[in-house]
C-alpha cells in the first residue's frame, strides 16, 4: 500500500470546507494525512479548527512582507517543506503570484463557487441571482495562474428558487461544497485524477470531455 497523500489546506477564513474534509477523514472516508493548514489571517477560523484536530498550523501576514511576490514565495516554501504532495485551496483569498505556484500547478486545487468557467473572483452567488440564471454550483478546478481559471475537474448543480437571497443561495450551494471538495480529494489520493496540460483533466488516464458531476456523495461522469 502506497502511502497515505499529504495534505496542505489554505485557507482564509472559516474553515467550514477543513472541517469537511477533516470529518470525513474521521469517519475513514478520507485516506489522508493532513501536514498543515495555512492562513494570510491568524484570526481564520480554519486555523482554529486545525489546532483542535491536532493539525499543525501556520499564519503568515502579509503586510511583514516586502512584496506580494515575497509573501508567496515564503508561503510556497512553507508548503514543500510540509512535505505535502496536493495543496487545497478553500477560501484563501489571495490572488497568487504565476512564477511562484509554477512548481504545484497539478498539485493544487481550489473550490470556488460558481460553475466556472461563469462567475470568477467575487460576489458568485449574487451575480448568478442577478442574472437570473435558473442553476448555480460549484467548481473544484486545478489551479493555474489564472485567476479561476485552470481545468475543472468537477462540479455540483443546484436549482435557484424563487426564495433564494445571496445568503440561503449561499448555504443551500455550502452543503454541496462539503461533498464536493471531499469527492474530488479522495480521488486524487486513490491517483486517478491528473492535469492534462494545458487545459485537460484525466480520469484513469482519459480525458474527460466535460467536468464531473457531483451526484448524492459521489462523482459521476
Ligand atoms: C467557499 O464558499 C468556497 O467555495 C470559497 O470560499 C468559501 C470558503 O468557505 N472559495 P469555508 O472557509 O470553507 O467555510
Amino acid at each position: 500500500m502506497s502511502p497515505p497523500l499529504r495534505i496542505a489546506l489554505l485557507a482564509s477564513g472559516r474553515g467550514s470546507n477543513l472541517a469537511a474534509l477533516l470529518d470525513a477523514h474521521a469517519r475513514g472516508e478520507l485516506p489522508v494525512e493532513f501536514v498543515l493548514v495555512a492562513s494570510d489571517k491568524a484570526e481564520a477560523g480554519a486555523l482554529r479548527l486545525a489546532e483542535a484536530a491536532g493539525v499543525p498550523s501556520l499564519a503568515l501576514d502579509p503586510r511583514s512582507y516586502p512584496s506580494r511576490r515575497d509573501f508567496d514565495l515564503d508561503l510556497f516554501a512553507r508548503l514543500a517543506a510540509s512535505g505535502a504532495d496536493l495543496l487545497v485551496l478553500a477560501g484563501f483569498m489571495r490572488i497568487l503570484d504565476g512564477e511562484a505556484l509554477a512548481p504545484w500547478v497539478g498539485r493544487m486545487i481550489n473550490i470556488h463557487p460558481s460553475l466556472l468557467p461563469k462567475y470568477r473572483g467575487l460576489h458568485t452567488h449574487r451575480r448568478a441571482l442577478e442574472a437570473g440564471d435558473p442553476e448555480h454550483g460549484a467548481s473544484v478546478h486545478y489551479v493555474t495562474a489564472e485567476l479561476d481559471g485552470g481545468p475543472v475537474i468537477a462540479q455540483a448543480r443546484l436549482p435557484i428558487e424563487p426564495g433564494d437571497d445571496e445568503h440561503r443561495l449561499a448555504a443551500r450551494l455550502l452543503v454541496l461544497e462539503h461533498r464536493l471538495l471531499p469527492a474530488v480529494v479522495r480521488l486524487i489520493a486513490a491517483q486517478r485524477l491528473a492535469l492534462l496540460p494545458p487545459d485537460g483533466v484525466a480520469l484513469d488516464g482519459e480525458r474527460l470531455p466535460a467536468p464531473l458531476r457531483l451526484d448524492g456523495d459521489r462523482l459521476a461522469p
